[in-house]
């Protein structure tokens, strides 16, 4: 883990109510606050530490021993057998052993991958869980089955209706292997259908291994940027990490309007002009290169002044039996103008450690 990455592990942004991802959170929150069960409210955890065992991470939500999301290449290991968590789900197991019922989990997680305006290696996700008790399914004469994904469906409706206002919604099945069935619920909003969360009945699995083989349990995630994104019209993922006041000043506690109906919407400063370097290397011939390694690379290198890592050209010299790769770096500063030198010297690292860490031949 690079200490760009570490770096972000106690920044809390969900947890500042000014900050467009804090403000969402309370929004999700208050929805569920709202929520009346007979055990009474949800509790909220929003500080739980984001360095978890692998066995957390995966194996107490059933993630398959060779499933890609284990790879080095899609996950961030700090040790052998603990890394930053991938997803929300990872405290699902622990918080039902300790006797919690009904929760929503906000926290950082961390993710490898590539390097656009959606994606950054850190992000933030709501985790919520219910359990509900035999006597609940009985006296309704329904199974347990069918009181888990209805009242699923209902509460996960409402929040988006709480989010979005009026909206034509649909249910996609999907799969995560800690859920059966599972979905995904999208909406269609400013003309297009868009992916909200995703959600299921849990595995019996899980709740046996915390004592409560005889419930059931309904469990959603759901990713904090996209929507913040969405609702509060901001252009770039890198912008939630900004400390520049032009960002900060346009988001207070309070501001939110479902749908983002009548609320005053980021108005983006101006773009400081893009920084293009491309670069071309054979690729080793052990196949050990990676998009997202060399993204990690990048992102140790200038932080978030990139803006976004593109292959551009790839062809396989057939006499030579190699390949070579040619990709565009973009970089961008949120905040000011870039120079050529400074943007020079980020390149010049960036060539060096590909030869030297990702054994590439530049060309
Ligand atoms: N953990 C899943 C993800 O990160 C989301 C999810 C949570 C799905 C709970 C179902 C139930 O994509």
């Amino acid at each position: 883990v690079s200490e760009y990455i570490f770096d972000k592990i106690d920044k809390g942004l969900h947890r500042l109510p000014d900050h467009p991802l804090g403000i969402l959170k309370a929004v999700i929150e208050n929805y569920f606050t709202s929520q009346h069960t007979e055990k009474g409210h949800f509790v909220m955890f929003d500080d739980l530490a984001p360095v978890v065992t692998t066995y957390a991470n995966f194996d107490s939500v059933l993630v398959p021993v060779d499933h890609v999301s284990r790879s080095t290449n899609d996950t961030y290991y700090v040790t052998e057998d603990t890394v930053l968590r991938c997803h929300t789900s990872a405290h699902q197991l622990e918080l039902l052993k300790n006797g919690h019922r009904q929760f929503l989990v906000t926290g950082d997680v961390y993710r490898r991958d590539s390097i656009d305006a959606t994606h950054f290696p850190v992000f933030h996700q709501v985790e919520g869980v219910r359990v509900f008790e035999p006597h609940e399914w009985e006296s309704r004469n329904i199974s347990s089955l069918e009181l888990a994904s209805t009242e699923l469906k209902t509460t996960l409706e409402g929040l988006v209706r709480h989010l979005f206002g009026d909206c034509e919604m649909r249910w996609v099945d999907a799969y995560f292997p800690f859920t059966e069935p599972s979905y995904e619920l999208e909406i269609f909003f400013q003309g297009e259908w868009l992916e909200v969360l995703g959600c299921g009945v849990m595995q019996s699995s899980i709740l046996d291994n915390a004592s409560l083989g005889d419930r059931r349990a309904w469990a959603f995630g759901l990713g904090l940027e996209r929507l913040a994104m969405i609702l509060f019209d901001i252009p770039d993922i890198r912008l939630f990490w900004t400390s520049d006041t032009r960002f900060s000043a346009q988001f207070s506690a309070g501001m939110f309007k479902a749908g983002g109906v009548g609320m005053k919407k980021f108005a983006s400063y101006s773009k400081y002009p893009p920084c293009y370097k491309d670069a071309s290397f054979w690729l080793p011939d052990d196949s050990s290169f990676t998009e997202n390694t060399l993204c990690e690379l990048v992102r140790d290198a200038a932080g978030s002044l990139v803006e976004e890592v593109k292959l551009i050209d790839e062809f396989t010299n057939p006499k030579l039996g190699r390949t070579s790769n040619c990709y565009r770096f973009t970089y961008r500063s949120m905040e000011r103008s870039l120079t050529d030198e400074e943007v020079n010297k980020i390149q010049e690292i960036v060539r060096a450690r590909l030869e030297s860490e990702l054994r590439v031949t530049l060309r």
